[in-house]
């Protein structure tokens, strides 16, 4: 199927379709409010030529990209502390004065269209375009796609598993690795969602009685309920870097 490449900028009427999009592919508790939720409208309004979309012949909303652009120096040691951390310098402090790279938040592509080159078109098209703006190319929080089967095991470790054939254990990790990208480090607490724990039961369907690590349906780690009537999913992201095309 031939699809077009648009963004926001151009097709401001695609935005619904894009947090359908996102929302649809992702666990309910990832856009609860945390810093970085509060202003992902905020990246839309600041940013609108970074959120990328490919729509098929009727206009249809395949797949979406989003991100902004970040001031890099390229060492590991200098990324933010994940994907919070950028979205609340780059909505509350504006673009900054240079782009180094553009940081990559989101990839969702329609479960319909999977495993069909969308997401790689997407990627290679910010790479390409970070060539004429952002030097150091393109830097992203890797959500990897088969950790929600591992809660238990340390995400450093997930990252390092290898298939038979020496391939990355994980597919979304892999399909980065394999276009070229470099993993700079974990980013432990990327994406932070503090909640009371009624909240986090009525998700679950049933009561967490006590302080302890519970199992979260899509959690990449376990939800730690603390002493003070709270849970916490932290979640922790790979970040890679592209170089730019
Ligand atoms: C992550 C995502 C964008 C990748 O899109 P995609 O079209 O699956 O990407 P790819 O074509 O690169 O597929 C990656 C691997 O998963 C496999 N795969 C994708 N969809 C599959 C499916 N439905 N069944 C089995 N395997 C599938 C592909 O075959 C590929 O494996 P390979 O490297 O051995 O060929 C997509 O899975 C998605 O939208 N997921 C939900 C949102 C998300 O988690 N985004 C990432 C964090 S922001």
């Amino acid at each position: 199927m031939t699809l077009t490449l648009t963004d926001l900028s151009r097709d401001p009427g695609l935005l619904p379709a894009v947090d359908a999009l996102i929302g649809a592919n992702m666990p309910e508790f990832m856009s609860w409010e945390s810093p970085g939720n509060w202003r992902w409208h905020g990246m839309y309004d600041r940013y609108p030529a970074h959120q990328l979309c490919l729509v098929d012949g009727d206009g249809q909303l395949v797949a979406a990209a989003n991100g902004l652009p970040v001031r890099w120096d390229g060492s590991p040691a200098s990324l933010p502390g994940g994907s919070d951390e950028v979205l609340v310098e780059a909505v509350d402090h504006g673009p900054p004065d240079r782009a180094d790279a553009v940081c990559m938040l989101s990839v969702s592509v329609d479960p319909a269209h999977r495993a069909a080159g969308h997401a790689e078109r997407l990627l290679t098209e910010v790479r390409r375009r970070a060539a004429e703006h952002a030097p150091r190319g393109v830097v992203i929080p890797v959500r990897p796609t088969r950790k929600p089967h591992y809660p238990l095991i340390p995400l450093a470790d997930y990252a390092a598993w290898r298939l038979p054939d020496g391939r990355c254990f994980d597919p979304w990790l892999r399909t980065h690795l394999e276009l070229g990208a470099r993993r700079l480090g974990v980013a432990d607490r990327s994406l932070v969602i503090r909640q009371p724990v009624p909240r986090w039961e009525q998700f679950l369907g049933r009561p967490l009685p006590g302080p302890g690590a519970y199992p979260l349906p899509g959690g990449l780690v376990p939800l730690q309920v603390a002493e003070d009537g709270h849970g916490t999913y932290a979640e922790p992201n790979v970040w890679v870097h592209h170089p730019a095309l």
